[in-house]
């Protein structure tokens, strides 16, 4: 029974490792454009991390802190800077869902990214000039610019 359960357990396991990695149906190739996945699965992991602390301090779940509330906010632009390159062309690989309409109007997709930069740097400005207080009402323009870009050009799941 013992010896069983492991079995299990490391065949789990290893179906596990093949969903995020190599193997699998969805397997990220090895090319630049599997790169460009990889770099821009990343980045939206990084925002999607700074925004949710952005949020729990706005909303008193978490202690805030003008400076970690400022840094996050300057973080979060930066890497909205960092959104538009991760788009290469021909790059809706792996498990990708991206959609096709990012490339046929990339011009307003990277004005989205754009735009939630700027959201994210006036909310960094604020929060450094006058403090969490003054800043926190904030946080939700930036929060809207996930489901802004997000509805237009991503399948499927939500925000
Ligand atoms: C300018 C467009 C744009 C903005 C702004 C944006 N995203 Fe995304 N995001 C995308 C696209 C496109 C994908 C799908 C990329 C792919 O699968 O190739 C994505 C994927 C993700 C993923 C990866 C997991 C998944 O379900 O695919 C997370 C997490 C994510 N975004 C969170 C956020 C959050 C949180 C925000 C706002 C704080 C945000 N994003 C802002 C375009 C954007």
């Amino acid at each position: 029974m013992k010896k069983l359960l492991a079995t299990l357990l490391g065949a789990s396991l290893v179906s596990l490792l093949g969903a995020c990695g190599g193997g699998g149906g969805a397997a990220i190739p090895d090319t630049p454009e599997g790169a460009a996945f990889e770099y821009r699965h990343g980045v939206m992991e990084a925002v999607a991390y700074k925004v949710a602390r952005l949020r729990s301090m706005a909303m008193g779940e978490i202690p805030a802190n003008d400076a970690a509330f400022a840094k996050d906010a300057k973080d979060v632009a930066a890497l909205a800077s960092m959104i538009p390159e991760g788009f290469i062309p021909n790059s809706i690989v792996g498990p990708s869902i991206a959609k096709p309409d990012i490339w046929t109007n990339k011009a307003d997709f990277d004005a989205k990214a754009m735009e939630f930069q700027k959201n994210a740097e006036a909310l960094a400005m604020t929060a450094s000039a006058q403090g969490f207080e003054a800043a926190k009402g904030m946080v939700q323009a930036v929060g809207q610019g996930c489901g802004g870009c997000h509805r237009p050009y991503r399948a499927s799941r939500e925000e």
